[in-house]
């Protein structure tokens, strides 16, 4: 395990209490009230998530709530039965929302859309008529390759009504990626869109899927979405146009939504980890919702008046969460948008929010670093002045970038809340809540209601306040992911071993006087590039399978934008030239492995790696080599010391 992040001597010592207005129209709105609920739910959960759970519709009541028999295989709401979709649409019919705003579209070109409760609650009926006339049927898995438009989420929730799985695949992903993950669920639908728009060019997704698809078998159809217009390839018998089967003569727009149990699987997301190879995170269907849902209501303060965005795409944790599932079950009005944010021009977001009058906004760190970048003149331009809460996520904040967030866009009155989670955890596990908590910038402050959070030393024991360690969870909570799809133990290995009995999340961090928490960054082999989780191991398999490529070594540097870099160590086979031009090929291959986002931001070739005398690369020499770090730790298992002084010969 790496021990880069673990100390830190950062002391942040300014507090920003929450707003008096703000707090008065809270959910929440005093330290009281947070601490008895809190106090409750981590010492009476029998009686807190009953009642939390109450504010959810379910067909049939659970017998029990919890059953941790057989650690660390959780099941919530045992017995219990709920749907997701009427959830999130069709008890909202039955209320004042009926003809409310739920998805406000924009899209990069400009166009837009706004779809009400009503409205999307028809889509997903429709299509999910369509998608069991396909001959989906309870527990398949289906394939979500689609642009930020409304019909990802119409095909997210349809998916979710019928209790069949989506795996959504962010649209950066290569057709490799696509095929990989296609064959390890074993995915027999795939709804793709024939392109979507980011910065200003067309991504050409239906091609992706027709390359990926020579590699599996699994897939019955493909759902097309017309969305560019651009001409493309559609298999006789195998792909569907989107719009002739939702206009179809005799589609009903009826579809009764079945009680699902609450282990039912509702979706598979493929997260990045220590192993070469990506592992499907399972979420089931009555703890995870209740998660997003309570989460979005109280992280977010969700109201009827509120227009919420949420920057995320789909094809991330976040954009399932907090711009489907939690946004929507609360009633609430969400606004998409499909593109970049310096599309046309670097003011794109600002515009957004003055146009639609934006209340709350969720985005990442690094999208911030680069608005600082583009300029203060940006967000000037515009009135900002609907907004009433911010929120980060992905990677810990620096001060100097929540500082400006909180001054030039939050005009100094907005609560920022820095929400920090994981894929696995399916919500947010370390927050402050906007009416109450005090906050510090670059600390996640405090834990969510069920949370229990430790920061403890590798033999389990909490440090003293101040202290660096590994970041665990001690106690089960209902949105917890409950296996990976397909290889239990690899569950098991990845979070459960390393610190006994408990969870753990990969991240360092500590603990300060306060008891807030200030998450440090990965501790395992897991770099975050501008907010996305990329194994180093991940893309060192992809650089090895080049035919010229002998051993590669992948460490993470820092990077003023996005946050982490990626820097690969590369020794090339005898007799091949070690050039700018190979450097080039490498990242090209590696963006057609993986994706755009793991390609290698340096490549530097080197004749040996350093490794201890058991053969092991030693990353930490690695990454202090990337940072341009002197190497201070201990280097006398290296096998070969001329080897440091080559590799920093190497930097350019
Ligand atoms: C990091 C994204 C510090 C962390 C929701 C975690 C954060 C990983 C924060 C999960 C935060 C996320 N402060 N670090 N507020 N939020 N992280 O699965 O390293 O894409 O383990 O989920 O992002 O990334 P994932």
């Amino acid at each position: 395990m790496a021990d880069q992040n673990i100390e830190s001597t950062l002391v942040e010592r300014r507090l920003f209490p929450p707003p008096a207005e703000f707090s008065q129209q809270a959910h929440i709105k005093t330290q009281a009230e947070y601490q008895t609920l809190y106090r409750e739910s981590i010492d009476s959960p029998e009686t807190f998530w009953p009642r939390m759970a109450n504010e959810l519709h379910w067909h049939k009541k659970w017998d029990k709530l919890l059953d941790w028999s057989n650690p660390p295989f959780a099941k919530w709401f045992v017995g219990g039965q709920l749907n997701i979709a009427y959830n999130c649409l069709d008890r909202h019919l039955l209320t004042h929302r009926k003809n409310k705003a739920a998805i406000i579209f924009e899209g990069e070109p400009g166009d837009s859309r706004v779809i009400t409760y009503a409205q999307l609650h028809r889509e997903v009926c429709k299509f999910a008529n369509v998608l069991q006339q396909s001959g989906v049927k309870l527990g398949d898995r289906v394939a979500i390759y689609l642009p930020m438009i409304p019909e990802a989420a119409i095909a997210m929730l349809a998916c979710a009504r019928i209790g069949a799985v989506h795996t959504v695949i962010f649209g950066g992903f290569s057709s490799e990626a696509l095929a990989d993950r296609i064959n390890d669920s074993k995915v027999s639908l795939v709804i793709t869109a024939d392109g979507g728009f980011r910065r200003g060019k067309v991504v050409e997704l239906k091609k992706n899927v027709d390359v990926a698809l020579l590699k599996t078998t699994s897939v019955k159809n493909v759902i097309v979405v017309k969305r560019t217009g651009q001409p493309i390839e559609m298999t006789a018998g195998r792909d569907l146009w989107y719009h002739d089967l939702m206009t179809a003569p005799g589609l009903s727009a009826h579809h009764q939504a079945p009680p699902l149990d609450s282990e039912q699987m509702l979706f598979i997301l493929y997260t990045s980890g220590t192993t070469g190879k990506p592992k499907g995170v399972v979420h089931t269907t009555g703890g995870y919702l209740l998660g997003a849902y309570l989460t979005s209501k109280y992280v977010f303060d969700l109201k009827d008046s509120d227009v919420y965005w949420c920057t995320a795409d789909i094809g991330w944790v976040t954009g399932h969460s907090y711009l489907v599932y939690g946004p929507l079950a609360n009633g609430a009005t969400v606004v998409m948008y499909e593109g970049a944010p310096n599309q046309p021009k670097e003011d794109r977001f600002w515009e957004i929010i003055e146009k639609y009058g934006v209340t709350v906004f969720y985005t990442a760190p690094t999208a911030i670093r680069a608005f600082i970048k583009w300029g203060d003149q940006h967000p000037k331009a515009h009135d900002l002045s609907s907004l009433r809460l911010l929120g980060t996520v992905g990677e810990p904040i620096n001060p100097e970038a929540w500082m400006w967030y909180h001054t030039l866009i939050g005009g100094t009155r907005c609560p920022i809340v820095d929400t920090w989670w994981q894929t696995e955890t399916g919500a947010i596990m370390c927050t402050p809540l906007p009416g109450v908590t005090p906050t510090k910038p670059g600390s996640c402050t405090v834990p969510f209601f069920g949370v229990d959070p430790a920061v403890v030393d590798q033999k389990g024991h909490e440090v003293p306040p101040g202290s660096g360690g590994l970041f665990i969870i001690r106690k089960p909570w209902p949105s917890m992911m409950r296996t990976v799809y397909g290889d239990p133990e690899r569950f098991v290995s990845t979070y459960w071993v390393q610190v006994k009995p408990y969870y753990f999340t990969g991240d360092g961090a500590r603990k300060d006087q306060d008891g807030y928490f200030w998450v440090m960054g990965r501790v395992d082999d897991v770099v975050n590039v501008a907010g996305h989780r990329l194994g180093t191991m991940e893309v060192e398999s992809a650089l090895v399978a080049h035919p010229k490529v002998a051993e590669a070594a992948v460490v993470g540097r820092p990077d003023e934008l996005k946050g982490q870099a990626l820097c690969a160590f590369v020794t090339v086979c005898s007799g091949i030239r070690a050039d700018d031009k190979l450097k080039e090929e490498l990242k090209c291959w590696v963006a057609k492995e993986i994706g755009s986002i793991a390609k290698p931001d340096d490549i530097r070739f080197t004749e040996l790696l350093p490794k201890t005398r058991s053969g092991k690369i030693m990353r930490r020499l690695l990454r202090d080599i990337a940072a341009g770090k002197e190497t201070l730790g201990d280097t006398t298992t290296l096998e070969d010391y001329s080897i440091l002084a080559k590799l920093r010969e190497s930097d350019e």
